[in-house]
């Protein structure tokens, strides 16, 4: 699933970073592509369009959207539910006990999850982006060696798109039990058709979401 660069601001708050949009020309036809480049690798908006998402208003880089990340109701996190409020921004300081944290899924320590919307204020909830943040001392540890995780990480905080590239599912980190039949509990899990992702190796992959039009 597509990673969502982190950023934390002054007072404390975890954003995901959008590409900024900028016009271009393609062509002779000018278009508007939100594109950056974040330790060495082009962060594009393309990443988002798959699964419909790319309807989604929030994946139109040009969307009224702050990019902050909120808590989204009716996570499967206990923590969630009794410690904070959905709608509400994302704080620093919601996970200070990151490094010890579990639940009766998995080991304790592994990382602290969160399910959040992102770049969805105001917008139909069919059109909700999901997003799944973690917060784990295995991101602080590979941050050190990999350009990528430095930039795109912050204070041990990863952020993926919540949405199975097998076929559009939510997947969950240490939220579903059905996991351990499969050796995912520490993972990220798919119940859909038992898909597994790990958060902590980042790989780079691209794929096509849509099929292009045939050539004539
Ligand atoms: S939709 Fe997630 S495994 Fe199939």
């Amino acid at each position: 699933m597509p990673q969502i660069p982190i950023e934390i601001d002054d007072e404390g708050f975890v954003k995901g970073v959008f590409p900024e949009p900028e016009e271009k020309k393609v062509q002779g036809r000018t278009i508007t592509v939100a594109e950056k480049q974040i330790g060495g690798i082009t962060y594009s908006s393309e990443w988002f369009q798959y699964c419909g998402v790319q309807t989604y208003a929030g994946v139109d880089p040009k969307a009224d959207q702050d990019d902050y990340f909120r808590y989204k109701e009716g996570a499967k996190y206990e923590w969630q539910s009794q410690e904070v409020s959905a709608g509400n921004k994302v704080h620093i300081d919601d996970f200070s006990d990151y490094k010890t944290w579990g639940n009766d899924i998995g080991k304790a320590g592994v990382g602290k999850p969160a399910l959040v919307t992102w770049r969805s204020q105001d917008v139909p909830s069919s059109e909700t982006m999901t997003a799944q943040i973690i917060r784990s001392t295995h991101v602080e540890e590979q941050a050190h060696n990999n350009k990528w995780l430095q930039e795109s990480t912050q204070n041990g905080f990863i952020a993926n798109l919540n949405k199975c590239t097998h076929f559009c599912c939510i997947p969950s980190f240490k939220g579903i039990a059905g996991a351990k039949k499969f050796g995912a509990s520490n993972l990220i899990y798919c119940p859909c058709h038992q898909s597994i992702y790990d958060p902590f190796q980042i790989v780079k992959k691209s794929f096509v979401a849509l099929p292009r039009p045939e050539e004539e």
